[in-house]
């Protein structure tokens, strides 16, 4: 029998419930205090011995609190003599950073992944990690849920939508999530006005007019990003521009930002602390993680 034991955060302990509802498990709640001088405390206040286990921490921030803690719960799961500990993070904090950009920097990613495996997890599952193939930094086997698909069925998306990414690299978010609901996608290439010096961001092939668009990205951090694409595809004739991304990091004015560029709703998959706005819609996704980490993991 698994046994999912939840993080010390509501967004944790709410995705945790859901995974164990999904799977028929037992969940466990983690004991957590600071000490004086800032430090996390965690405690699994169950005995574990023998089952597999899943422990559920999202990497929200204060990012290295949260990486901590979950590297510190797979730890005290071994303690507790767990067979299998699979570390479930919803969001992977530095994935962005995974490569060195510069001479002298750190892949960050590979850090926190080589990290949970040495704290003795034994298997390892995000939701739409920035880069798949960063997962090659996790020693033992990883699983990348990706939650388009899913997320579009929940919403009742048709394939009358153009879905769009916001760059050539997030192409294949946007190919895999249009192919699955029957629609055409493209992606949006930035170009600069030799003469005005204005940027304007476009589709590649498609004419966009009258078309109702679905951006799709994997983080919103400033929403610069999807603000910049909505306002040049507004200006180019769009009847509707909505976004879905995988993680909304909840940075104070970006919803704002976004809403002003003419976008009318985001849909946001249940990884991160909720942001309260009513232009955002959570879609949980924890029945899909569950189904992919009991296939992934055979449990
Ligand atoms: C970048 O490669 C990511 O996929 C997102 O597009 C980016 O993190 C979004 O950042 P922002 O919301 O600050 O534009």
């Amino acid at each position: 029998m698994t046994i999912v034991v939840a993080g010390p955060s509501k967004a944790s302990s709410d995705i945790a419930r859901g995974i164990a509802e999904a799977m028929g498990s037992r969940m466990v709640t983690v004991e957590s205090k600071r000490f004086p001088d800032g430090e996390s405390y965690v405690r699994i206040p169950e005995d574990l011995g023998g089952e597999d286990v899943i422990v559920v921490h999202t990497m929200a921030s204060p990012q290295d609190r949260s990486v901590m803690e979950l590297a510190m719960l797979v730890d005290a799961a071994r303690g507790l003599g767990a067979s299998r500990v699979i570390a479930v993070a919803p969001y992977t904090a530095y994935s962005r950073q995974d490569t060195r950009f510069l001479p002298g920097e750190p892949v960050s990613i590979a850090v926190v992944l080589k990290l949970l495996y040495a704290s003795g997890s034994t298997g390892f599952a995000t939701v739409e990690i920035h880069k798949e193939h960063s997962l090659r930094h996790y020693p033992g086997k990883a699983v990348n849920v990706r939650p388009y698909t899913f997320m579009a069925r929940s919403i009742g998306l048709g394939g009358d939508i153009l879905v769009l990414a916001p760059d050539q690299g997030a192409l294949p978010r946007a190919e895999g999530l249009a192919r699955s609901i029957d629609a055409e996608y493209d992606y949006l290439v930035k170009h600069r006005d030799r003469v005005t010096g204005e940027v304007v961001i476009e589709p590649k092939n498609i004419d966009v007019n009258g078309r109702e668009v679905l951006i799709v990205d994997d983080i919103i951090s400033t929403g610069g990003t999807i603000a910049k694409a909505a306002k040049s595809l507004l200006s180019m004739g769009a009847k509707r521009v909505n976004v879905m991304v995988a993680h909304l990091l909840g940075i104070p004015g970006s919803i704002e930002r976004i809403a002003s560029s003419g976008v009318e709703r985001i849909y946001a998959a249940y990884t991160l602390p909720r942001v309260d706005d009513p232009r955002v819609s959570y879609i949980d996704v924890s029945s899909l993680i569950a189904g992919e980490v009991s296939r992934g993991f055979k449990l």
